[in-house]
């Protein structure tokens, strides 16, 4: 290996860490977006449980989150910020920094769904759907990519969905969206690799959750569900914090613009 630099440069990075500090988050400050119920919440607790001290942000009330994160002996701040809208995110990135002094972590989450044929689907509709799961995103991305370039690290973690990966029927604008998200990723990670920032999507399949309410009661959906979906169950919401804690954490140092898939196997089989 004489002369070779990759090597050397191995050598010298190498932490040597055990398996538990791998992906061990103590003292790591995580912002959460949409972070109030579902998917969002979980991962907010999975991240303070590895450690993790958090910004809980979401449109809605997040007091109960920030209850549950807080439970777990870390600190959690709560603010109420619409991810589309620029001057909340800019807030949201310079309130963590005067509280906090950094940010290690930004798991964008926040995203809605509206269900119609492509040929029915209202102007109105596509712009929120693509405001939100794509838009939302990108200034989320952007305003604390800026904190962690002056920092010279970060972890940015963008929920994406199976749903961008391939055409569910009725849901052009949230497809579009995912695909975008998946992306984006894959741009940002290429572009902010030399300020050492990994940035990574997670693609759920179905997961039960309030986005999903409706569809976990309607029995035709669950029978697609167990007939498609080869786990034949939806997600438990704790069911994405593994996935998270790895992209989050030392875990995932050389991983970057990959889209992880967590769905019981359902695009495996397709
Ligand atoms: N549940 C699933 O089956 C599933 C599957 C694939 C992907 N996803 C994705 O996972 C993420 C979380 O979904 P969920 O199932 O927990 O949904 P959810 O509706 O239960 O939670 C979404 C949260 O985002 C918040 N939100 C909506 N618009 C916002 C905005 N403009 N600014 C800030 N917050 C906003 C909502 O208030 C809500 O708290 C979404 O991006 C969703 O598209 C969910």
């Amino acid at each position: 290996m004489e002369g070779d630099k990759s090597y050397e440069h191995h050598q010298q990075v190498n932490c040597g860490c055990g398996l538990s500090e791998l992906f061990d988050l103590t003292g790591k400050i995580a912002i959460v977006t949409g972070a109030s119920r579902g998917l969002g919440r979980a991962i907010a607790i999975g991240l303070a449980k590895a450690g993790a001290n958090l910004v809980v942000t979401d449109v809605l009330d997040v007091r109960e989150a920030i209850e549950e994160v807080q439970r777990t002996g870390r600190e959690a701040v709560g603010l109420k910020v619409d991810v589309t809208n620029k001057k909340d995110v800019e807030e949201m990135a310079k309130q963590t920094i005067n509280k906090f002094g950094r940010i290690d972590i930004l798991v964008n989450n926040a995203g809605i769904y509206r269900s119609s044929t492509a040929e029915s689907m209202s102007e109105g509709d596509w712009d929120k759907v693509v405001d939100v799961n794509l838009k939302g995103e990108f200034l989320c991305a952007q305003e604390v990519g800026r904190q962690m370039i002056r920092q010279r690290e970060g972890k940015i973690v963008n929920i994406a969905s199976v749903a961008g990966q391939f055409a569910s029927p009725q849901s052009a604008a949230y497809n579009a969206s995912k695909a975008g998200v998946i992306l984006l990723t894959k741009t940002l990670a290429v572009e902010w690799a030399k300020h050492n920032i990994q940035v990574n999507s997670i693609c759920p399949g179905v997961f039960a959750t309030p986005m999903t309410e409706g569809l976990m009661e309607d029995k035709s959906f669950l029978n697609t569900v167990r007939s498609d979906v080869p786990m034949a169950r939806a997600g438990r919401p704790d069911e994405i914090v593994g996935a998270v804690i790895f992209l989050a954490s030392k875990a995932s140092s050389y991983v970057t613009g990959h889209a992880l898939v967590v769905d019981g196997g359902w695009t495996a089989s397709l």
